[in-house]
């Protein structure tokens, strides 16, 4: 399998690549065109990086050959009183992820995946959630990489997996 890229620990100082790669996903669909200021500013989407890197926030960043980054996924726990779109309870946080459109296709998403998950048991969190809208494939790697619909909205489903 080609590789070429390496995870690392997401900085404080990573927080425009992920907004770079929240735009990605907010953006999925082809002709996907929010722009990037318009989904860092909504509601439903700042929550997911505003006032990154918090104490309960992790990530992983994919960088190329030349340690640029070409992907990421994070996660961060959100509040019951403002929660996300995956949320399934306060101490259960909600995974971001997206690459860039150059390296999809590549492994870096199941690699970041599989890193994140790992991660999140690590820093003491027994499960990881996300949400995805059904008619993104990305919904399948979830399937595979261990995550269960646990919620089905009318267009996403909430999804779930332990990190053990
Ligand atoms: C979803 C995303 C993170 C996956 O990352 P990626 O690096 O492209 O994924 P991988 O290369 O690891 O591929 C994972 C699997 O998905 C499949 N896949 C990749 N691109 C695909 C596509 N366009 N359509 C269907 N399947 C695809 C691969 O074949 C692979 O399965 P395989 O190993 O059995 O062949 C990335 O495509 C992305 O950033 N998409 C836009 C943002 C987004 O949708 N984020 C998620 C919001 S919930």
């Amino acid at each position: 399998m080609y590789r070429g890229f390496a995870l690392r620990r997401a900085a404080q100082t990573d927080a425009r690549f992920l907004g770079d790669m929240l735009v990605e996903a907010a953006n999925w669909r082809a002709g996907g065109v929010r722009p990037r200021h318009e989904v860092l500013t909504s509601p439903e989407h700042r929550r997911y990086l505003a006032g990154w890197k918090r104490m309960s926030d992790d990530g992983l960043v994919a960088t190329g050959e030349d340690d640029a980054p070409v992907g990421a996924a994070w996660y961060r726990v959100l509040p019951q009183n403002a929660p996300g779109f995956g949320f399934v309870g306060a101490a259960v946080p909600e995974l971001i992820i997206g690459v860039h459109p150059l390296w999809r296709a590549r492994g870096v998403g199941r690699s970041l995946l599989r890193g994140i998950v790992q991660l999140a048991g690590t820093e003491g969190h027994a499960r990881i959630s996300l949400s995805v809208e059904r008619d993104n494939f990305a919904r399948n790697l979830y399937r595979a990489e261990g995550f269960a619909v646990v919620g089905e909205g009318a267009i996403r489903d909430t999804m779930v997996r332990g990190t053990l």
